[in-house]
């Protein structure tokens, strides 16, 4: 289904601070992939914009768009603007080449920085890539019709959109989607413990770059308050965010306008997480024949020093090392599991350091049950997904969550607890009516994560039953195909909200 009105609603350009495979720090990265690849398929002209960093190489696929551009700083003394380029990455037409990507290049605050994120400046550089992105389009022949930019850091585009460049013509026919990730960040401070003095209202003008006012700016709030329409990444995170549980904050002015706020489950990307087509695992196979996943979990114990015993509960976790992510439940539980019973554990990521060091201890306490990797690895969670009988992913909070759909492609069953992304996406096996294809446990406590990993553990002894459980999780379908029909219609929708609020200022102004 096309439902295109006309030929000029064709272009969609998103605005993030990561995409595959020029850099990645987690999720985000993966799905700035995917899913402007899903709008291509669907006939759209979708593109991406972000930083050009240090660990961007240059290849002959990336080129200069436009060199010079002027991006104003507000800064009364100081720099009046800022100077960068604008390079433009074309793929060659390879079925997996992302799509035409921007780079934003500015020497001091991005192709200096080997990090994505983590810097005192960091306001600085997501406010001069949210105007440097308007800026570039003012001289551009490509103009896109919506833009749909992702998490705080780019919450910025659509308040100066709305604000600075309202009555800039050719930006104002220019409709935006804002898309919440993760409300748990909000600008480079704890939006947790504020004080009255720095909270942001939104109301302000953005201040200048060298104001110290800008670190203090609520980025979600102002991507929340000023875009033409909002989304999240799962249904039930939508539902959740406008509870004060969830909220962080936000629960009230997403209510406001819950009306234009809108769950959309991410997908996967089918071509890189195919267990019939994967270069990085050993043995390939498909849901009709998992046979050859017993060698992958020997190749996955081998490669970790863990024992090689196949009757072994093999439990991978791939991860974030971050309180969201349950590791203070996995602290508590972890130990006494590992020595009661025959569990193994493989774990890869990086994160806060109490976390990476709790593993670490873990490991020298049992280095043949328990095997860890503590950097963020591309390759890793794919051998994981091949070999592991299970994985543990008892977030707090989860607006999507990616790695359970990715075990779950390769029959690894996720043991998750029933919040955000997970709630949608895992249903709890169930004994009596023998369906399911994970285990979920609903209160965010130790005992409840443990019981459901006992209880995984105890069907686990029943091959047959396993195994359905395993066939089930393979049979469910994470492509991206239904959740980019759904962002169509979220385009369509925006674009129909600033149509109607230009003309009805069109309208105003024709007054006498
Ligand atoms: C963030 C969220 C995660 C989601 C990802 C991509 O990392 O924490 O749940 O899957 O963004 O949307």
């Amino acid at each position: 289904m096309k439902i295109f009105t006309k030929k000029s609603r064709q272009k969609i350009l998103f605005v993030a601070t990561e995409a595959k495979p020029f850099a990645r720090a987690g999720g985000l990265g993966s799905v700035m992939y995917s899913l402007p690849r899903a709008m291509a398929k669907l006939g759209y002209d979708a593109r991406v914009m972000m930083p050009r960093y240090l660990s961007i190489e240059d290849s002959e696929k990336i080129t200069m768009e436009y060199e010079g551009l002027e991006v104003p700083t507000d800064n009364e003394d100081g720099d009046p603007v800022f100077i960068c380029n604008v390079k433009k990455y074309q793929g060659n037409g390879d079925k997996n080449a992302p799509v035409t990507t921007y780079f934003l290049e500015n020497m001091e605050y991005y192709e200096q920085r080997a990090n994505v994120y983590g810097y005192a400046d960091d306001p600085i550089r997501w406010a001069l890539l949210s105007r440097g992105v308007l800026e570039f389009i003012k001289v551009s022949s490509w103009v896109p019709d919506v833009i749909i930019s992702a998490d705080w850091q780019t919450g910025f585009l659509p308040n100066y959109l709305k604000t600075t460049y309202k009555d800039d013509p050719k930006l104002s026919t220019i409709a935006t989607v804002f898309s919440i990730h993760n409300l748990g960040y909000q600008g480079s401070f704890n939006h947790r413990y504020l004080s009255e003095s720095d909270y942001d209202d939104g109301h302000s003008s953005i201040p200048s770059f060298n104001n110290p006012r800008l670190l203090k700016l609520n980025g979600i709030r102002r991507g929340i308050m000023y875009a033409d329409a909002i989304n999240t990444v799962s249904m039930t995170y939508a539902k959740e965010i406008m509870t004060p549980e969830y909220g962080e904050g936000m629960d009230a002015i997403l209510s406001e306008r819950r009306g234009v706020v809108h769950g959309i489950l991410n997908g996967i990307d089918y071509e890189s997480w195919d267990p019939s087509n994967d270069p990085l695992i050993e043995h390939q196979f498909s849901i009709e024949d998992i046979s050859s996943r017993k060698a992958n979990k020997e190749a996955l114990q081998n490669r970790f020093g863990l024992k090689g015993d196949a009757s072994a509960f093999l439990v991978g976790i791939a991860s974030r090392f971050k309180q969201q992510k349950g590791f203070d439940l996995l602290q508590e539980v972890l130990p006494s599991l590992v020595n009661e019973l025959n569990i193994q554990i493989v774990a890869v990521g990086e994160g806060d350091e109490k976390y990476m060091k709790f593993f670490q201890d873990l490991h020298n306490q049992y280095p043949e049950r328990v095997g860890i990797e503590l950097k963020f690895d591309e390759v890793i969670p794919h051998l994981i997904f091949a070999g592991a009988d299970s994985t543990l992913i008892p977030s707090l909070f989860e607006p999507s969550g990616l790695t359970q759909m990715e075990a779950m492609r390769f029959g690894t069953v996720p043991i998750v607890r029933k919040t955000g992304g997970l709630a949608d996406t895992v249903i709890d096996y169930s004994p009596t009516r023998k369906d399911g294809d994970g285990f979920v446990f609903e209160k965010f406590d130790a005992s409840s994560l443990l019981i459901s990993i006992v209880r995984a553990y105890e069907n686990f002894q029943n091959i047959k039953i396993w195994k359905g459980i395993q066939k089930n999780s393979m049979k469910k379908d994470f492509s991206w195909e239904s959740s980019a029909m759904k962002y169509q219609k979220l385009v369509h929708k925006a674009i129909k909200i600033n149509d109607d609020a230009l003309a009805k200022k069109a309208g105003k102004s024709l007054k006498p």
